[in-house]
């Protein structure tokens, strides 16, 4: 019999919350900041693979990694290694006064997945949201210029400056007051709600249309913007992809104006598609490329990436005492490892698996409005209707906390969609798994519908 987090599949062995969960909970209550946003109690004690227990001893199957972190899954033997390793040997210098040799060696092996010829210069920093903040001066200093797009539903983070770029739920910005001015939002190209009837394909030519003959017309003159960011599948906004076309006409009117071609790819990057970057499905060559979560396996690591011709500020310009932390930086050499040698080809076998599985679940649920994403990316829109399209939140989140009660792990993202993001090393078996489970809590939460 093998041990909780040696088994491939969930085992529960309490209620949920158990004892011990329930005491964290109280815990946390009383001393944890209330602005977190918890789905359910899960109290999360150790992890293996795609594998997590509980401080009751609950195993559970973890299709959500930490929000789409723990890209070579729980405490990979290599990646443990490598940051005991560097842990005994040493932890911090700050790469903005002095150098160490792992920092332009992972710079540079990250500089050479990014798509296109020219090399690449490397800022790391702790979290997604400080390479956003990067990426927002890098344009600005690198044209000149300060008006920025952005696009409805994509979120980029949360301090001030990223926080201006986000349009992800109100809440995010409510009581937060006057944030950066300068930005516009435009929509972003949703082909499952597209208001102009088009398919995946072809969504979103009129929101081009719109920019180029209003916004560029109306309210900045293109030679005034610095940059347009876009994730190429909008993550927190409900796993949605934008088209191939889409991006790569964005992309022409960058080119056309001098504008910074941002790409964030804090989730949707590291293999999790079945490349590095989802930006390479399109073929697409952003100036600029921001990556973080999946990056370290869940060392806390961020990265801007830019075209050299672009990354040429001044000493002083920009800095940061942890970022690029020799820890981070050794779990991140550890990680690329695995995501090259196995687990890129594994999201992309796995996706196309699981897509398979999944092929007819719109026709057998009528829950279900839309599945979609690439790789282990996977966006199930939950409806009341498939007619209407009616947005099912209620009905959403009733599953998500069916699939913990049942040992597996999911988030919400959008307003009404169930993201599976799992550790890239999942299997067949795990695959299965979650399927089934998913396909359990359809049923029964379809007849609450
Ligand atoms: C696409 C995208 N950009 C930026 C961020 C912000 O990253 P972090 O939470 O590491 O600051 C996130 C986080 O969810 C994200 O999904």
């Amino acid at each position: 019999m093998p041990t909780t987090l040696e088994a491939k599949t969930p085992r529960i062995v309490t209620a949920l919350p158990g004892p011990n969960a329930k005491r964290v909970l109280e815990q946390d209550a009383k001393f944890m900041s209330p602005s977190y946003t918890r789905d359910y109690p899960l109290v999360a004690k150790r992890g293996h693979g795609a594998i997590v227990e509980d401080v009751d001893g609950n195993a559970f199957l973890d299709f959500a990694a930490g929000i789409a972190v723990c890209s070579t899954g729980h405490c990979h033997p290599k990646v443990v290694a490598a940051i005991q390793k560097q842990a005994a040997e040493l932890i911090h210098m700050s790469g903005t006064d002095f150098y160490y040799e792992s920092m332009p060696q992972l710079a540079e092996r990250l500089g050479r997945t990014m798509p296109g010829a020219e090399s690449k210069k490397v800022f790391f920093t702790n979290s997604g949201t400080e390479a956003i903040e990067g990426a927002i001066k890098l344009a600005r200093y690198a044209t000149k210029r300060d008006k920025l797009i952005a696009f409805y539903g994509c979120f980029h983070g949360r301090s001030m400056g990223a926080l201006s770029l986000t349009a992800s739920k109100s809440t995010q910005r409510k009581g937060f007051g006057a944030l950066l001015s300068g930005i516009e939002h435009i929509p972003y190209p949703y082909a499952y709600r597209c208001a102009h009837g088009h398919t995946e394909e072809t969504c979103g030519a009129e929101i081009l249309e719109q920019l180029e003959a209003q916004i560029f017309k109306r309210l900045f003159d293109p030679e005034d913007v610095a940059g347009i960011i876009i994730e190429p599948i909008q993550g927190e906004g409900g796993y949605v992809p934008a088209p191939k076309f889409f991006l790569q006409e964005l992309q022409r009117i960058c080119r056309q104006h001098g504008i910074m071609f941002i790409v964030d790819e804090v989730q949707s990057g590291m293999g999790r598609t079945g490349k590095w970057w989802a930006s390479e499905h399109a073929g697409i060559e952003p100036d600029i490329l921001c990556s973080a979560k999946g990056i370290a396996s869940g060392m806390p690591l961020g990265a801007m990436v830019a075209k050299e011709s672009v990354m040429r500020w001044k000493p002083g310009s920009h800095g940061t005492t942890f970022g690029g932390n020799p820890v981070c930086i050794a779990a991140a050499l550890a990680t690329m490892d695995l995501i090259e040698s196995e687990y890129m080809e594994n999201a992309r076998r796995m996706g196309d698996y699981l897509f398979g599985r999944m092929a007819d679940w719109t026709k057998n649920f009528k829950i279900v409005g839309d599945v979609r994403g690439r790789g282990l990316m996977i966006g199930i829109e939950i409806v009341r209707d498939q007619r209407t399209k009616e947005k099912a939140a209620d009905l959403r989140n009733v599953i998500v906390d069916l699939a913990f009660h049942k040992g597996l792990l999911v988030l919400g993202a959008g307003e009404n969609t169930i993201r599976l993001s799992p550790p890239l090393l999942i299997d067949r078996e795990q695959a299965d798994f979650a399927v089934r489970t998913l396909e359990d809590c359809f049923r029964e939460a379809g007849k609450k519908a």
